[in-house]
């Protein structure tokens, strides 16, 4: 069936999503690597002896010693164990880089692309990026990085972000990127957690004109208690602006790295070595250090890749996301180049000079494969079609997208407008935890449904439980667990084992918990329905409510204060604050503007409160707990869905809330 045909049908606002189907279009089924039929065999095989499965992907890679043990799991509480490909040795470097230096050396592996439109793109071949790597890790060692060293990295989005990461894999040191975003505040904090030994940064990062001050950041960190582990801070050059550098701590990158040979002898190291750490924010305290580790990881970074883009030899991937995020790790870095691909890393925001950005770049570099977030995609909807139609985008073969539920009508039009109704569109659904796709669409073999992650990748087993516990069958609501292990799973919080049981293996035992809410329709479709724990989606960005808490009760006029998401228009969801003031404190605009300020200050830009309400109490229960439930329901603008609220100690705050809400 066409797919003018099925959108007719689906133009019926009562009918129910479910029935709603785009079919694999033909060209793109003809040529797929894995059709239709494949991905129903494929995928049984792989639930039914993983093993032999995860075994024969593994021969992607290349195995300085190839494993002969591939899967060995429990999530038995009592005999807990998460390994794969436990007896092999390789290098994640040498796997993005070496290996296709014979047959791909003259390849591009980076395209770069500036925030100004006028600087000179660059293309970065596979040789070339090898002896950049090489050259770096040279430095590194002489400047005593070790195996097991942790270095954080807090760059902007430029090829030397690329050139770090795998320059750490090459010498077994773990990276630690943090997001170019995120306040001095934060950096002290992850830096402290692990310890790291060096920093790389850049005198400033530029995103849409404006200018970040990376090395200041940097140097504000390390004034914050528990930053005395870093000896070292190379500056890459980047916009040329003013930095100060304090000798003998600060290094110019290019003064450090150009000198060094271009070839450097790789680290063996094991499949579960750690390959980086990402921080990651959960429902409570601090941002948790999600640990990957080398096999697995790589294995299911490049294979989710290759499926689910369909990847040809002569494509030309683009991952919008910035290297801060796993997206960036997994879809930008160790995917792509594991697949000897061509990715183009792009430093601007969608729309700077203007909102054709994107598509220009498309255009540019003739991107044949195309990911981006929900968000970005409702906001360049706001704009209308023109800036996208007055672009050819004809190279453009599959549409993705990530990060959070996509809502049908922002999905419809990625696939009419950007992608002429030619290109699939994969929702992918993951986590920072998950290390890749979980949930997603094959282009070549599954028919499509807006706003539907689909049906689940190789050897992953979804389930959806009841507030009992209980796996519920067929069509359900629920809890979204995983059943059994994948290689691209996180092994535990660094420095923190008890706290990666306790958040992801308690709740539902023997199952890992996602912490997301999910349907499964009558088609068995997966339909995630966003987090049910307490943290936001911002933007696709995850923000606990626990640090945005923290970060105001840190300002002295607050006595307390309780954060929950609301449905957003453009962010997917918002953050609202209820702010308690300590006595004899007067809310009005002023400390209003502070308050927010003071946030953007302790975490970073994304956690600014979109609202933020006085609220003389708030609404708790007898024995102190906030019922964030009615917290949540105010700031929907829903006062009239409060449920019960007899068992607060006090139920007139409630009103007090209500009637001073902040809404639109
Ligand atoms: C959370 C993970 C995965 C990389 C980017 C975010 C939400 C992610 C989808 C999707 C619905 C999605 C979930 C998940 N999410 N992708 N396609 N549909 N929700 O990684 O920061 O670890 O966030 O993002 O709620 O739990 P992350």
């Amino acid at each position: 069936m066409r797919h003018t045909c099925r959108r007719t049908a689906d133009s019926g606002a009562a009918m129910s999503s479910s029935q709603t189907l785009y079919p694999v279009p033909e060209g793109i089924a003809a040529a797929a690597t894995i059709g239709k039929d494949d991905y129903a065999r494929l995928y049984a095989e792989s639930l039914r002896d993983p093993d032999a499965f995860w075994g024969k992907v593994a021969e992607r890679l290349h195995w300085a010693r190839k494993p002969t043990q591939v899967r060995d799991v429990s999530f038995d509480l009592e005999d807990f164990r998460i390994r794969w490909y436990a007896d092999g040795e390789l290098n994640a470097s040498v796997n993005c880089l070496d290996r296709h230096l014979e047959a791909r050396g003259d390849k591009t592996a980076l395209i770069w692309e500036a925030d100004d439109p006028a600087v000179e793109p660059q293309h970065v071949s596979y040789r070339e990026l090898h002896a950049r790597v090489c050259r770096l890790a040279n430095a590194l060692r002489n400047l005593g990085v070790k195996k097991g060293d942790r270095v954080t990295l807090y760059l902007p989005m430029i090829v030397e972000a690329t050139v770090a990461m795998l320059a750490c894999a090459r010498i077994g040191a773990i990276h630690s990127v943090v997001f170019g975003g995120f306040s001095p505040n934060s950096i002290a904090d992850r830096v402290a957690d692990c310890g790291s030994k060096l920093i790389i940064t850049a005198d400033e990062g530029v995103r849409g004109g404006k200018k970040i001050p990376l090395k200041a950041n940097v140097d504000a960190a390390l004034k914050l208690p528990g930053t005395n582990s870093v000896e070292t801070v190379l500056v890459v050059r980047h916009t040329g602006g003013a930095v100060e550098m304090q000798m003998p701590r600060d290094r110019w990158y290019d003064a450090v790295v150009d000198d060094q040979p271009a070839t450097c002898e790789p680290e063996r190291m094991n499949a579960e070595d750690p390959l980086f750490i990402l921080y990651t924010s959960g429902s409570t305290g601090k941002p948790k250090g999600v640990l990957h580790t080398t096999g697995g990881y790589l294995v299911f970074a490049s294979y989710t890749h290759a499926c689910a883009f369909d990847l040809r030899e002569d494509d030309i991937f683009w991952c919008t996301a910035d290297v801060g995020w796993v997206t960036g790790h997994s879809y930008i870095v160790y995917g792509p180049l594991a697949n000897g691909a061509t990715a183009l890393m792009f430093e601007g925001v969608p729309n700077y000079p203007d909102n054709s950005r994107f598509w220009q770049v498309v255009d540019r570099h003739q991107v044949t494969l195309f990911y981006t977030a929900p968000t970005a995609i409702r906001a360049l909807m706001r704009e209308g079609d023109a800036p996208v139609k007055k672009t050819d985008r004809s190279s453009l073969r599959i549409l993705g997208t990530v990060g959070e539920p996509i809502n049908p009508e922002a999905w419809r039009w990625y696939f009419d407008v950007v992608g002429d109704g030619r290109c699939p569109v994969v929702d992918t659904w993951w986590q920072t935890e998950t290390g890749g796709h979980m949930i997603t669409p094959l282009p070549g073999a599954t028919d499509l449904k807006p706003g539907s992650a689909t049906l689940p990748f190789f050897g992953v087993r979804p389930a959806i439980v009841g507030t009992d516990g209980k796996v519920l069958e067929g069509e359900a609501e629920g809890n979204l667990v995983i059943l059994d292990s994948w290689p691209g799973q996180m092994r535990t919080v660094y420095g923190d084992h008890q706290r990666f049981i306790d958040t992801y293996f308690k709740t539902y035992p023997g199952t890992y918990f996602t912490g997301d809410g999910c349907r499964r329709d009558a088609d068995g479709y997966y339909w995630i329905t966003g987090r049910v724990d307490d943290v936001i989606n911002v933007s696709g960005h995850r923000i606990g409510t626990a640090e945005v808490e923290s970060a105001l009760v840190s300002h002295p006029k607050v006595a307390e204060a309780a954060v929950v998401g609301f449905p957003h228009d453009v962010k997917g969801q918002g953050i609202y604050a209820y702010v308690t003031l300590v006595a004899g404190e007067q809310g009005g605009e002023d400390l209003r503007k502070e308050l927010v300020a003071h946030v953007r200050s302790e975490i970073g830009p994304i956690a600014s409160p979109d609202h933020l309400q006085w609220a003389p109490g708030l609404p708790k229960t007898r024995s102190g707990k906030i019922m964030r439930r009615i917290l949540r329901k105010i700031a929907e603008d829903a006062p009239d869905q409060l449920g019960d609220t007899s068992t607060l100690a006090d139920p007139s705050v409630v009103e007090s809330l209500v009637k001073d809400r902040r809404v639109p």
